[in-house]
Protein backbone atom coordinates (compact mmCIF):
# COMPACT_ATOMS: atom_id res chain seq x y z
CA UNK A 1 0.00 0.00 0.00
CA UNK A 2 1.44 3.16 -0.69
CA UNK A 3 -0.05 5.17 2.54
CA UNK A 4 0.41 4.41 6.31
CA UNK A 5 -3.41 5.66 6.75
CA UNK A 6 -4.63 3.01 4.15
CA UNK A 7 -2.79 0.25 6.17
CA UNK A 8 -4.68 1.69 9.16
CA UNK A 9 -7.71 1.53 7.69
CA UNK A 10 -7.23 -1.77 6.91
CA UNK A 11 -6.09 -2.91 10.57
CA UNK A 12 -9.34 -0.33 12.15
CA UNK A 13 -11.89 -2.72 9.54
CA UNK A 14 -10.43 -5.71 11.90
CA UNK A 15 -11.57 -4.09 14.86
CA UNK A 16 -14.80 -3.01 13.80
CA UNK A 17 -15.11 -6.63 12.51
CA UNK A 18 -14.39 -7.78 16.08
CA UNK A 19 -17.39 -6.18 17.29
CA UNK A 20 -15.27 -2.96 18.65
CA UNK A 21 -16.84 -0.46 20.66
CA UNK A 22 -13.84 1.88 20.89
CA UNK A 23 -11.27 1.80 18.50
CA UNK A 24 -7.53 3.98 19.73
CA UNK A 25 -5.06 4.56 17.01
CA UNK A 26 -2.15 6.74 17.98
CA UNK A 27 0.52 8.19 15.49
CA UNK A 28 3.34 8.92 16.79
CA UNK A 29 6.82 10.65 15.45
CA UNK A 30 10.00 10.43 17.62
CA UNK A 31 12.76 12.48 16.05
CA UNK A 32 15.06 11.69 18.64
CA UNK A 33 14.58 7.85 18.02
CA UNK A 34 13.83 7.98 14.40
CA UNK A 35 10.73 5.69 14.97
CA UNK A 36 7.40 6.47 13.12
CA UNK A 37 4.80 4.38 15.99
CA UNK A 38 1.12 3.52 15.09
CA UNK A 39 -0.87 1.57 17.10
CA UNK A 40 -4.25 0.30 17.10
CA UNK A 41 -5.82 -0.70 20.49
CA UNK A 42 -9.48 -1.90 20.33
CA UNK A 43 -11.99 -3.39 22.64
CA UNK A 44 -13.10 -6.41 20.43
CA UNK A 45 -13.47 -9.83 21.11
CA UNK A 46 -10.14 -10.81 20.85
CA UNK A 47 -8.32 -13.69 19.58
CA UNK A 48 -7.33 -17.23 20.66
CA UNK A 49 -3.12 -17.18 22.23
CA UNK A 50 -2.02 -19.48 19.20
CA UNK A 51 -4.72 -17.42 16.84
CA UNK A 52 -2.73 -14.20 17.29
CA UNK A 53 0.57 -15.96 17.46
CA UNK A 54 0.17 -17.03 13.73
CA UNK A 55 -2.22 -14.21 12.30
CA UNK A 56 0.73 -12.51 10.34
CA UNK A 57 0.84 -15.36 7.78
CA UNK A 58 -1.37 -14.68 5.21
CA UNK A 59 -3.29 -17.57 5.50
CA UNK A 60 -4.26 -17.31 9.01
CA UNK A 61 -7.98 -15.65 8.50
CA UNK A 62 -11.82 -16.09 9.40
CA UNK A 63 -12.48 -14.59 6.24
CA UNK A 64 -15.51 -16.81 4.44
CA UNK A 65 -15.42 -15.26 0.67
CA UNK A 66 -11.40 -16.44 0.53
CA UNK A 67 -9.01 -18.11 2.42
CA UNK A 68 -6.17 -15.50 2.47
CA UNK A 69 -6.12 -12.69 4.79
CA UNK A 70 -3.41 -10.22 4.45
CA UNK A 71 -4.29 -6.79 6.23
CA UNK A 72 -1.73 -7.34 9.16
CA UNK A 73 0.59 -9.54 6.87
CA UNK A 74 1.02 -6.26 5.11
CA UNK A 75 1.57 -3.85 7.74
CA UNK A 76 4.12 -6.42 9.47
CA UNK A 77 6.00 -6.10 5.56
CA UNK A 78 5.68 -2.61 5.56
CA UNK A 79 7.04 -2.38 9.10
CA UNK A 80 10.06 -4.21 8.60
CA UNK A 81 11.04 -3.04 5.17
CA UNK A 82 11.79 -0.49 7.40
CA UNK A 83 13.89 -1.82 9.96
CA UNK A 84 10.88 -1.42 11.88
CA UNK A 85 8.83 -4.27 13.53
CA UNK A 86 4.57 -5.54 14.36
CA UNK A 87 3.81 -6.58 17.91
CA UNK A 88 0.04 -8.12 18.43
CA UNK A 89 -1.39 -8.44 21.98
CA UNK A 90 -4.57 -9.78 22.12
CA UNK A 91 -6.82 -11.52 25.09
CA UNK A 92 -10.09 -12.93 24.09
CA UNK A 93 -13.23 -11.33 25.14
CA UNK A 94 -10.96 -8.31 25.99
CA UNK A 95 -9.49 -6.68 23.00
CA UNK A 96 -6.60 -6.32 20.34
CA UNK A 97 -3.70 -4.00 20.28
CA UNK A 98 -1.23 -3.70 17.11
CA UNK A 99 1.94 -1.73 17.65
CA UNK A 100 3.70 -1.11 14.16
CA UNK A 101 6.98 0.78 14.49
CA UNK A 102 8.40 2.25 11.30
CA UNK A 103 12.15 3.62 10.29
CA UNK A 104 11.03 7.48 10.49
CA UNK A 105 13.28 8.41 7.94
CA UNK A 106 14.07 5.10 5.92
CA UNK A 107 13.82 5.81 1.96
CA UNK A 108 11.70 2.59 2.47
CA UNK A 109 9.20 4.03 4.36
CA UNK A 110 5.69 5.01 2.70
CA UNK A 111 4.36 8.35 3.97
CA UNK A 112 1.69 8.50 6.20
CA UNK A 113 -0.85 9.78 3.79
CA UNK A 114 -4.62 11.30 4.35
CA UNK A 115 -5.08 10.04 8.21
CA UNK A 116 -7.97 12.89 8.37
CA UNK A 117 -9.48 10.70 5.10
CA UNK A 118 -9.42 7.54 6.53
CA UNK A 119 -10.66 8.82 9.66
CA UNK A 120 -13.51 10.23 7.90
CA UNK A 121 -14.17 7.30 5.88
CA UNK A 122 -14.04 5.44 9.36
CA UNK A 123 -16.87 7.43 11.08
CA UNK A 124 -19.03 7.23 7.96
CA UNK A 125 -18.85 3.79 7.40
CA UNK A 126 -19.16 2.71 11.42
CA UNK A 127 -20.33 6.17 12.66
CA UNK A 128 -21.59 4.15 16.15
CA UNK A 129 -18.10 3.00 16.78
CA UNK A 130 -16.16 5.41 18.69
CA UNK A 131 -12.59 6.36 17.86
CA UNK A 132 -9.91 8.16 19.86
CA UNK A 133 -6.94 9.42 17.70
CA UNK A 134 -4.08 10.30 19.28
CA UNK A 135 -1.30 11.96 17.66
CA UNK A 136 1.91 13.59 18.73
CA UNK A 137 5.88 14.48 18.14
CA UNK A 138 8.02 12.69 21.13
CA UNK A 139 5.88 13.00 24.67
CA UNK A 140 3.52 16.13 23.39
CA UNK A 141 0.23 14.60 22.77
CA UNK A 142 -3.04 15.44 21.54
CA UNK A 143 -6.13 13.84 20.82
CA UNK A 144 -9.47 13.72 18.94
CA UNK A 145 -12.40 11.59 20.60
CA UNK A 146 -15.26 11.05 18.85
CA UNK A 147 -17.08 10.56 21.99
CA UNK A 148 -16.70 13.96 23.70
CA UNK A 149 -17.63 15.20 20.09
CA UNK A 150 -20.83 13.30 20.05
CA UNK A 151 -21.34 14.60 23.18
CA UNK A 152 -20.92 17.84 21.83
CA UNK A 153 -23.36 17.49 19.11
CA UNK A 154 -25.88 17.10 21.64
CA UNK A 155 -28.27 14.01 19.25
CA UNK A 156 -26.83 15.63 16.25
CA UNK A 157 -25.55 12.34 13.84
CA UNK A 158 -21.52 12.50 13.66
CA UNK A 159 -22.27 11.19 10.44
CA UNK A 160 -23.97 14.58 9.08
CA UNK A 161 -22.04 15.80 6.31
CA UNK A 162 -21.26 19.35 7.78
CA UNK A 163 -19.85 17.77 10.81
CA UNK A 164 -17.79 15.41 8.93
CA UNK A 165 -16.38 18.85 6.90
CA UNK A 166 -15.71 20.02 9.98
CA UNK A 167 -13.82 16.96 11.68
CA UNK A 168 -11.77 16.67 8.85
CA UNK A 169 -10.45 20.30 8.99
CA UNK A 170 -10.53 19.24 12.87
CA UNK A 171 -8.01 16.77 12.41
CA UNK A 172 -5.95 18.00 10.25
CA UNK A 173 -5.12 21.33 12.24
CA UNK A 174 -4.30 18.52 14.80
CA UNK A 175 -2.04 16.54 12.82
CA UNK A 176 -0.80 20.13 11.56
CA UNK A 177 0.32 21.49 15.18
CA UNK A 178 1.98 18.22 15.98
CA UNK A 179 4.40 17.95 13.23
CA UNK A 180 2.35 15.30 11.34
CA UNK A 181 1.01 16.60 8.28
CA UNK A 182 3.03 15.68 5.55
CA UNK A 183 4.73 12.82 7.23
N1 LIG B 1 -8.53 -6.61 15.96
C1 LIG B 1 -8.87 -7.90 15.78
N2 LIG B 1 -9.71 -8.52 16.65
C2 LIG B 1 -10.05 -9.82 16.48
N3 LIG B 1 -9.60 -10.60 15.47
C3 LIG B 1 -8.77 -10.03 14.57
C4 LIG B 1 -8.35 -8.66 14.68
N4 LIG B 1 -7.52 -8.40 13.66
C5 LIG B 1 -7.43 -9.53 12.94
N5 LIG B 1 -8.17 -10.50 13.47
C6 LIG B 1 -8.30 -11.88 12.97
O1 LIG B 1 -7.15 -12.14 12.20
C7 LIG B 1 -7.49 -12.52 10.87
C8 LIG B 1 -6.47 -11.97 9.89
O2 LIG B 1 -6.54 -10.55 9.80
P1 LIG B 1 -5.99 -9.83 8.50
O3 LIG B 1 -6.35 -8.39 8.57
O4 LIG B 1 -4.56 -10.15 8.33
O5 LIG B 1 -6.76 -10.51 7.32
P2 LIG B 1 -8.34 -10.50 7.05
O6 LIG B 1 -8.98 -9.36 7.81
O7 LIG B 1 -8.82 -11.86 7.34
O8 LIG B 1 -8.41 -10.22 5.51
P3 LIG B 1 -8.11 -8.80 4.77
O9 LIG B 1 -7.52 -7.87 5.78
O10 LIG B 1 -7.19 -9.15 3.66
O11 LIG B 1 -9.45 -8.35 4.31
C9 LIG B 1 -8.91 -12.00 10.65
O12 LIG B 1 -9.61 -12.82 9.75
C10 LIG B 1 -9.49 -12.06 12.06
O13 LIG B 1 -10.00 -13.37 12.32
MG1 LIG C 1 -8.13 -7.39 7.76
Amino acid sequence: MRELSLHILDIVQNSIGAGAKTVRIAVNADTARDTLTITIADDGKGMSKEFAANVTDPFTTTRTTRKVGMGLALFKAAAEDTGGSLKIESEQGKGTTVTAAFGLTSIDRVPLGDLAGTLLTLVRGAPDVDYVLTCGSGSELAAADTRKIKKELDGVPIDTPEILIWLEEYIKELLETHGLLGL
